[in-house]
């Protein structure tokens, strides 16, 4: 099977981005990550990229764009020209247009620290904690124009502890993200799947 084309976005740490190209490197997950874009210049996802030798890694500087259509306006041109079938979102912490979204629709991805639909934005695991539930985890699902809101393609669960803190409780839903992202994006290879309303219909 050919290995499918991928762009990775990430804002921060990137240890999702690391751990995918791990698993492409030992022969686990057949996509072939061409591109990545950070929109943060010192992210450390921008490092790991190099440093794995991704072929194009792009800092598109949100400053240098008037708004959110522009900028977003810069990376569909990047993507397109880098051939990206699908955009991978890991710790990507900008909202996208609905320009983006439309244009690339069924083929952006994302991962989530909660079990959607619970617990949508940027707080999920504090929040996921305040209001006290007994578990959480982490979501990869489609996007769509609705904030962590398009079909889901997998899910992890996590307990969460009486003691647990904002930290603790994150590092251990990222435990389980570190094994879903690489795994989902396999089988979205091997497999494919269908949509059919919210649901997600693996083809095997
Ligand atoms: C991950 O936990 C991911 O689920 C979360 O950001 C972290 C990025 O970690 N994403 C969101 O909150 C998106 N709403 P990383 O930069 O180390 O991969």
């Amino acid at each position: 099977m050919n290995s499918k084309a991928v762009a990775v976005m990430a804002s921060g740490r990137g240890t999702n981005l690391k751990v995918i190209l791990e698993s492409v490197t030992k022969g686990e997950c057949p996509v072939d990550v061409r591109l990545v874009i950070s929109d943060k210049g010192d992210a450390e996802a921008l490092t790991i990229a190099r440093e794995a030798g991704v072929p194009y890694v792009a800092h598109v500087d949100p400053k240098k764009f008037s708004g959110r259509e522009q900028f977003d306006a810069e990376c569909a041109e990047l993507l397109d020209r880098h051939s990206c079938q699908w955009i991978v979102l890991a710790g990507y912490m900008r909202i996208l247009s609905s320009s983006f979204v439309r244009r690339f629709r069924g083929r952006i991805i994302n991962i989530h620290p909660s079990l959607l639909p619970s617990f949508v934005g940027a707080k999920a695991v504090e929040d996921a904690l305040e209001y006290g539930v007994k578990v959480s985890g982490c979501t990869v699902h489609l996007v769509d124009e609705v904030l962590d809101g398009g079909p889901i393609l997998a899910q992890s669960v996590v307990t969460v502890f009486d003691d647990d803190t904002r930290d603790s409780l994150h590092t251990r839903i990222q435990i389980e993200e570190y094994k879903l992202y690489p795994a989902t994006l396999a089988r979205m290879a091997n497999e494919g799947f269908d949509i059919e309303g919210r649901q997600v219909i693996w083809k095997k």
